[in-house]
């Protein structure tokens, strides 16, 4: 469908390998989406890189801030494709993505086909301008790309039967749901307690209901949805605590809290070095009103101060004064590591025993379960058909997260 003017041979054998490894490695699982895959020349959209850089599987850099943080770029082809499976796009559909860049947009056209309408609008006009003109000159004018906050998605085009957004949300913008027709779908690079999953919802009665999700990394939103996390610093600036914006903490509670005796204790959980605890993390999250993500720099772990269970930082916990965090230690098999606490503070015993409840209700309860599921109610959502106690409550939105 597109206008290969300067595509190459070689350009279209890399193109074909790489769609050949998104099968082999499952993002890609569908036969649409392989083909769109095989027919958009991604590297008429990344300009700036090689050939065969822009058929490796990885993200291409577009552009970054004064500080060196990315903040455009176009989207790694396996994340892409798990999007694209996610958001079953069929012939006609009329779709809205935010967070331009040509490419996903150019895979959506041709899925949803001659009769289907894609509209992608992007915050930053260098983006929506270099977008339009790679998609003009590929062959795919019909996309309609516009400057604008995703915020308040694109009215004009509405309803959708699909709003995809590749840039990380930490809230769900009313306008998303607005503009969706009934039993559309929304897929959503979600921000949560720290974890970014793209979350597939289909919309029923202006409630969000998941469908499925993976674990993702994009750009932070920029605009009127950029959401305020909250910080706290201790041993200098080495040792960083990530909160979100709903959460109620104390920091000026926990200055000192590390040179406090610590308490270590041993759960006996044993787990494989290579499998991703995210879940663990995401459970532990949904139960500990005081969750948040500890980060520390080399020299506060190499001094003994903190020894957190990954190379960087990761789950803790605040209740008070006191701060439980996960730690690890080598078990008699090589490639397993056993789970353990080390909590500070005056109640420290007692929010470490809880932590260690929770993390065996976790392994044994739901470990090997198929993983978490979403709902989203909006806030205005009438009191008739109450989410329960949310596990997280952002601008808009109530969200429960349901472990099937
Ligand atoms: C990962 S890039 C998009 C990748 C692109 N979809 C592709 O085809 O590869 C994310 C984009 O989101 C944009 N963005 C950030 N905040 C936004 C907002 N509030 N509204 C619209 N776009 C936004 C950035 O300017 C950036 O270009």
């Amino acid at each position: 469908m597109n206008a290969l003017g300067n595509d190459s041979r070689y350009a279209g054998s890399l193109r074909s390998a790489l769609a050949a490894k998104l099968v082999d490695t499952g993002a890609i699982r569908s036969r649409p989406v392989a083909a769109a895959v095989r027919s958009v020349p991604r590297h008429l959209f990344v300009p700036n890189v090689s050939l065969e850089i822009a058929y490796t599987d990885d993200v291409v850099l577009m552009k970054s801030d004064d500080a060196g943080t990315a903040i455009s770029t176009v989207s790694q082809p396996t994340v892409v494709a798990m999007m694209l499976e996610q958001a079953g796009i069929a012939p006609g559909h009329r779709i809205l993505e935010i967070g331009s860049g040509g490419y996903n947009a150019a895979l959506m056209s041709e899925l949803a086909g001659p009769g289907g309408a894609v509209t992608s609008i992007d915050i930053d006009a260098e983006v929506t301008s270099r977008a339009r003109q790679a998609l003009a000159g590929t062959g795919y004018q019909g996309v309609r790309v516009f400057q604008a906050d995703g915020q308040f998605g694109w009215p004009e085009g509405a309803p959708y039967d699909l709003v995809l957004l590749t840039v990380t949300a930490e809230d769900i913008a009313p306008a998303w749901l607005d503009q969706l027709a009934e039993g559309g779908r929304l897929v959503v690079p979600l921000r949560l307690r720290g974890q970014t999953r793209s979350i597939a919802f289909d919309k029923v009665q202006g409630v969000l209901h998941g469908r499925s999700s993976v674990l993702c990394g994009f750009v932070s939103m920029q605009g009127a949805g950029t959401t305020d996390g909250q910080v706290v610093r201790l041993d200098g600036d080495k040792i960083v605590l990530t909160f979100d914006e709903d959460q109620v903490i104390d920091g000026g509670a926990l200055q000192g809290i590390l040179r406090q005796p610590p308490r270590l204790s041993w759960c006996g959980i044993l787990i494989d070095r290579e499998e991703p605890f995210s879940n663990l993390d995401l459970w532990l999250a949904t139960r500990f009103p005081g969750y948040c993500v500890l980060s520390a720099h080399r020299s506060s772990i190499k001094s003994g101060l903190v020894s957190p269970v990954l190379q960087w930082g990761g789950a803790a916990v605040v209740e008070g004064g006191s701060l439980a965090y996960l730690t690890s230690r080598p078990s008699p098999a090589p490639h397993l590591i056993e789970l353990g606490i080390i909590a500070h503070g005056p109640t420290a015993k007692r929010l470490a025993d809880h932590l260690a409840g929770e993390i065996t209700a976790w392994d044994q309860t739901h470990r090997h379960g198929p993983g978490p599921r979403f709902t989203v109610h909006p806030k205005t959502t009438p009191a008739t058909d109450p989410p329960g106690r949310p596990d997280v409550t952002t601008r808009h939105t109530l969200v429960t997260v349901h472990w099937p």
